[in-house]
């Protein structure tokens, strides 16, 4: 996947987003994009997912422009969990495998599996009816969940996808409504549970993207800074400074300069 030379600017908006954006996701890595609130980094995934087309540059998987593409043939090959992720007024099951519409027939064991290797065990658990639970009907029979619970179960969806071969798992601060005990298992269990699928990760909180094997920093519409954690820190640009504000923000004035200070989060 490579963004060459991307801009975009949205409809009736006053100024581009993306400008001038080159980007390689490469095959089986973890890629963590980060950059403060409005720097597009949604806007950069929902181009990955042909939801927009770029307003000049291309983007390419296996050389071929994502507009040649059948966006069918594409959603296929990749999944994304939203920010905005959608809640649906669906069975439990259903919320989970309509990430791979064309996968019909999956016996639950295998869900099962995935709720499991996924962390999401004791949010199946408190659903009287198991999969079989309608979610988000108010009043009746059904029940809906927390903010965090809706995320467990989303991120369950994105291993079904990936178990039905998508090679690309996109997640834009998938862990916001999780506490930071659920945040670390995510990571662990999520993103572990994923094989050899491409991920690309958006997070505000940069100890969840310490782990990355890239990271890149967006600003002012293109990317300014990119390597591992520690290649970052040693550059000690912005996302050194950012690093350092959120660490000592958690550990009060005193701990700024402190290696490694999150760790204990
Ligand atoms: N549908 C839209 N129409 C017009 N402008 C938009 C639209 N969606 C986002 N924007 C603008 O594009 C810019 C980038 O937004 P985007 O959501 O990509 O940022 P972000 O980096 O994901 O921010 P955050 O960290 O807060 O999620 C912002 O200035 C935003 O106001
Ligand atoms: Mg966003």
């Amino acid at each position: 996947m490579d963004f060459e030379d991307v801009s975009f600017q949205y409809p009736g908006g006053s100024r581009p987003v993306l400008r001038g954006l080159t980007l390689t996701i490469r095959p089986g890595e973890r890629l963590a994009v980060v950059g403060g609130s409005g720097a597009g980094k949604t806007t950069l995934v929902k181009l990955l997912a042909g939801l927009y087309e770029p307003t000049a540059g291309r983007i390419t998987a296996d050389a071929a422009d994502l507009r040649s593409l059948d966006a069918a043939a594409w959603r296929r090959g990749m999944t994304a969990l939203f920010q905005d992720f959608v809640h649906y007024p669906l069975t439990a099951r259903d919320n989970i495998t309509l990430a791979a519409p064309e996968a019909v027939g999956t016996g639950d064991g295998k869900i099962l599996e995935l709720v499991r290797a996924g962390g999401a065990q004791t949010v199946l658990d408190r659903l009287e009816s198991g999969l079989d639970t309608e979610l988000w009907r108010t009043g009746g029979d059904g029940r809906d969940l927390s903010g965090g619970q809706w995320q467990k179960l989303a991120a369950i969806r994105a291993l079904y996808a990936v178990e039905h071969g998508r090679r690309l798992v996109v997640l834009d601060e998938p862990t916001a409504h999780l506490d930071v005990k659920a945040e670390a298992r995510f990571h662990e269990q999520v993103i572990g549970s994923v094989g050899d699928a491409s991920v690309v990760l958006i997070s505000h909180r940069l100890s969840t993207v310490r782990p990355a094997d890239r990271i890149v920093l967006l600003q002012d519409g293109r990317i300014t800074e990119e390597g591992s954690h520690d290649d970052l820190m040693k550059l000690g640009g912005e996302y050194a400074r950012l690093f350092r504000l959120q660490a000592s923000r958690f550990h009060g004035p005193g701990s700024i300069d402190r290696e490694g200070v999150e760790e204990g989060r």
